[in-house]
């Protein structure tokens, strides 16, 4: 069985879809927004539904609008083995985070049923909804639903900046039927695979083609609101006033330092928005919303780091006379990657005289939840200066094809056991 991965016809497809987008065009790379449920983002699902069809795959999408693009195999009753990632965007990132793992999945799927494999075990891609945490604050929101880490209620009634609900922003886009159905039981998946550019540096820099991911850090997310008393920024006098904003800066350095503190580069912690209400020049901000981002191998670290954060913030309460409060969005557990698929992986890339790294994620992905409810790993391939969430994120077509030609060895191996 020979594959052969098309590399212009997915390099192709992957600048077709760059171009689904809400971004301003910049010089220096491919400017990509596409939040879940905009326009840009159902155009995109419309275009990649039918790349799917004219394979002749079965697609199905569920009620929060995750879609499943299925290879029947010769034993359709057997759990499936599965490969995917999100083709969703943060505001002004670049063209290769998520897409890859889409894109190159269904290169994979392609390159698969060229080579004249018969697979016993059906191959389903899925493009997961809202990787991204842009609209809802939340990331992952399909393969948390999908796995049964968040609570189909709670998820429904969760508002974007608009306070449109999820429930009705779904709906709008034609997404409907109740959040529990989109539920999957623990023995749906026999496997899962996602490939991913790496995100940061460490491939490049040693020049290794393929990460082979073990685990994956252990995400958290906090929103803290911090309320003081503002008014006229010429007239309020400096000792009657409660900046919130200026609160805020001391939080955010709180956080920082105590990240810093632990002396490890595996916690790592970003206050990545800041809504400064009333947000004008000529007032005194009264009310400010930061969401916070805090991330560990270790997810007892990362609670230590937020007791010094929260201890900081009983004195700022003291000392300054605001209120803050503080709500918890996510606290998520790592996830290690099977056994099984690892040395499934180092064997073919031995075999293929491939150098890889094992190696593990720092960013989350769906890869997480999924772990939740099938053996997982992940392909990670380089990304220019170990760039991402960025206009000039690039992955080169050799390594992504490199990346691909991986994951269909693994995908057609798996889908013989
Ligand atoms: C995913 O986009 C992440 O922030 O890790
Ligand atoms: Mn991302
Ligand atoms: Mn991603």
């Amino acid at each position: 069985m020979k594959i052969q991965i098309d590399q212009a016809r997915l390099t192709g497809e992957l600048q077709t879809l760059a171009k689904f987008t809400d971004a301003e065009p910049v010089s220096d790379g491919t400017s990509v927004t596409r939040v879940v449920f905009s326009p840009d983002d159902l155009r995109a699902r419309a275009w990649l539904k039918k790349l799917a069809a004219a394979e002749g795959f079965e697609i199905h999408d569920d009620a929060v609008g995750n879609i499943f693009i299925r290879w029947t195999g010769t034993e359709p009753h057997l759990p499936a083995v599965a490969t995917g990632s999100h083709i969703d965007a943060i505001p002004h990132a670049g063209m290769y985070d998520g897409t890859v793992g889409v894109l190159g999945g269904l290169e994979a799927m392609r390159a698969l049923k060229r080579s004249g494999l018969r697979p016993r075990r059906s191959i389903e891609l899925v493009m997961f909804t809202s990787e991204e945490p842009t609209r809802f604050g939340i990331g992952c929101l399909g393969s948390r639903l999908i796995s049964g880490t968040l609570d189909p209620l709670r998820a429904d009634a969760m508002q974007d900046k608009d306070e449109a609900t999820l429930a009705a922003v779904r709906t709008a886009a034609g997404f409907s039927g109740p959040l529990s159905s989109v539920r999957l039981p623990a023995d749906h998946y026999h496997a899962w695979l996602e490939l991913h550019i790496e995100q940061g540096p460490l491939l490049e820099r040693e020049g290794t083609p393929i990460g082979i991911v073990t685990s994956i850090a252990a995400p958290a997310g906090y929103r803290f609101t911090i309320t003081g008393f503002g008014g006229h920024a010429g007239a309020l006098l400096m000792p009657d006033r409660k900046d919130a904003l200026c609160a805020a800066a001391e939080l955010i350095l709180s956080v920082e330092k105590h990240t810093l503190a632990t002396g490890t580069i595996d916690t790592v912690a970003t206050v990545g928005t800041c809504d400064v209400h009333p947000g004008a020049v000529n007032s005194v901000p009264s009310r400010v919303v930061l969401q916070l981002d805090i991330r560990d191998t270790d997810p007892a670290r990362r609670e230590s780091v937020m007791q010094s954060v929260r201890h900081d913030c009983e004195q700022l309460r003291q000392r300054r006379n605001v209120t803050i409060t503080e709500e918890l969005v996510n606290a998520d557990a790592p996830a290690q990657s099977s056994p099984h698929i690892v040395q499934l992986l180092e064997t073919l890339c031995t075999e293929q005289g491939i150098q890889y790294k094992k190696m593990v994620s720092r960013a989350y992905h769906d890869s997480l939840f999924m772990a939740c409810i099938a053996p997982i790993a992940m392909i990670f391939i380089p990304c220019r200066n170990g760039v991402s969430h960025r206009p000039d994120e690039y992955a080169a077509p050799g390594d992504t094809t490199l990346g691909v030609h991986l994951l269909a060895s693994v995908l057609a191996k798996l889908a013989l056991e």
